[in-house]
């Protein structure tokens, strides 16, 4: 949006949000893994402000660091302490002062916006300073009609048409209370009125606070310019008051970026299935399978396919790459045309070079798989480096925590371990060598050597049978007479209950 620098933006967030039953403030509550707040500050920014202030009160700690850990998204913003939330209008006179402190900075008009209706988008906001700006007004409101209006502030007009004031839910009366326009809580308000408006307010109506919406009616009453700008899309102008609303929004939210993606060209085979967050980024003919989820700082590149129900969290994903079912990725690296799960847990700092495969149940954790190696059934691998064109056999564990440090394993390329094999950190694996199924490594192994630490395997010839008959006929005949064969009773443990299980 350009031209309207000479807009400065009030977010009003101080609110306790006593509706949504939370120990943590309405407004840090996410709307597709992206706090309300964030949302707010987001479209703050859209309209180029000279400067936004915030206006915090309950948790305002919490809020003031989640500003500060992702200010990098946001225009330049300031905070200002609501102590005693006394109302939305309340709130305005808090930022006022703040606002105009420097005389350099001054805005002439401000849009005045709600921590708490994430879904509010640009274009409706641009719709609105423009209309604002075109129709020469004082305040111009956001309205909606909803089918159902319950809870919000009622839109009033004369029956020329004219906005003439803004009736909360609990002050309308019976009358008030049928009509379906509603206030969004969005406004575009000249910076000479509102100051003057905002000395007038009184705290006269049912909860006893400085209500924003009466500055309507003052306007009206001074002879000012007060129009509405009605949007069609209702569901964008959802407030978040309780749980139900939140729920909401999300679902609004999430359908808004599987229809952004797929018209991207990324396949979404059933988007009311797959959840991806705001900042996730998914390149070209990409094929999502029902019950994905995508979080955080996320990115897919093109032509890969992941399963069901895997989710990736903070994690890159290069071309071509094929996740199966039910895969967690952490802050993981999968580099192209590697093959991940199904049932495989990479956690945090695991990197998969390219083509490399990591399969069944295998957990893996700072754990580096070379191009080309496997690692497909069963393992543990944790800080691990592994080059290429290894092969880990089914069942490979790293013991690399001893109970008080955390020990590095290296596998070097070309390595062929063998199934069930223990790896006991610090230990190297040579290129070349080949360590034996079953094994546990102790000791580093040179290059192309076998590492072997198996007890020497013993065959018996008929021990199988003879022990069958023993065991056979020691079973206790039912009337309780004992065995007539000259073995040892039958009182081993693995004796009596397994035949009788049997
Ligand atoms: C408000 C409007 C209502 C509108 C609705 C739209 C008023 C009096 N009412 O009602 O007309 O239909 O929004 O969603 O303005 N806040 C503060 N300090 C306070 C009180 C609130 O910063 O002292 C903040 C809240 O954090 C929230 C926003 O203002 O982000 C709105 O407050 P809320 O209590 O949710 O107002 P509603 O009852 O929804
Ligand atoms: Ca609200």
């Amino acid at each position: 949006m350009s031209g309207q620098n000479n807009t400065s933006v009030i977010i009003l967030a101080a609110g306790q949000g006593t509706r949504m039953k939370s120990t943590m403030p309405k407004v840090l509550h996410c709307v597709a893994g992206r706090p309300m707040l964030g949302h707010a500050m987001l479209l703050a920014g859209q309209v180029s402000p000279k400067n936004v202030a915030v206006v915090v009160g309950h948790g305002s700690d919490q809020v003031r660091t989640y500003l500060e850990e992702e200010k990098a998204q946001f225009s330049s913003y300031f905070l200002v302490e609501q102590t005693q939330q006394l109302g939305t209008g309340h709130a305005v006179q808090q930022a006022y002062p703040a606002l105009i402190a420097d005389s350099s900075s001054v805005a002439s008009q401000y849009v005045i916006m709600c921590g708490d209706t994430p879904l509010l988008t640009t274009e409706t906001i641009s719709a609105l300073v423009s209309y604002h700006q075109s129709e020469g007004a004082t305040l111009t409101l956001l309205t909606t009609h909803l089918p159902d209006p319950t809870g919000y502030g009622r839109v009033l007009r004369e029956t020329a048409g004219t906005v003439c004031r803004v009736v909360e839910d609990r002050d309308a009366s019976f009358e008030e209370k049928q009509v379906s326009e509603i206030n969004v809580g969005t406004y575009v308000v000249e910076a000479k009125f509102l100051e003057k408006a905002l000395l007038q307010l009184l705290p006269q109506n049912a909860q006893g606070e400085y209500y924003l919406t009466d500055i309507i009616e003052m306007a009206v009453q001074e002879k000012q310019k007060v129009v509405a700008w009605i949007t069609e899309d209702s569901l964008e102008t959802t407030g978040v008051n309780t749980r139900v609303h939140l729920a909401l929004a999300e679902k609004e939210m999430r359908r808004r970026i599987c229809e952004r993606l797929m018209l991207d060209g990324v396949t979404i085979l059933d988007p009311e299935r797959v959840m991806v967050d705001h900042q996730v980024t998914i390149g070209r003919d990409t094929v999502l399978y029902p019950g994905v989820v995508l979080e955080g700082q996320t990115h897919v590149g093109e032509h890969c396919t992941i399963r069901s129900n895997s989710r990736l969290t903070n994690s890159v994903v290069d071309r071509g790459v094929m996740i199966l079912d039910a895969c967690v990725l952490q802050e993981a690296t999968v580099e192209e045309k590697a093959v991940i799960g199904p049932m495989a847990h990479l956690r945090p700092g695991s990197v998969i070079h390219r083509r490399a495969k990591v399969g069944n149940f295998v957990e893996l954790k700072k754990t580096e798989v070379g191009e080309g190696s496997k690692v497909n059934h069963l393992s543990y691998l944790g800080d691990t480096w592994v080059g290429r064109n290894v092969n880990v056999g089914a069942g490979t564990i790293t013991c690399n925590y001893d109970g008080y440090r955390k020990a590095r394993t290296v596998i070097e390329d070309n390595v062929f371990i063998g199934s069930d094999v223990q790896l006991i950190a610090p230990v190297t694996i040579g290129a070349g060598a080949l360590i034996a199924a079953g094994t546990t490594i102790t000791e580093n192994v040179p290059v192309d050597a076998l590492g072997i630490s198996r007890a020497q395997q013993t065959n018996i010839e008929g021990r199988a049978a003879r022990r069958r008959a023993m065991l056979d006929s020691s079973v206790l005949p039912p009337n309780g007479q004992s065995s007539q064969v000259g073995e040892p009773p039958a009182s081993s443990p693995i004796s009596h209950a397994q035949h009788k299980s049997n």
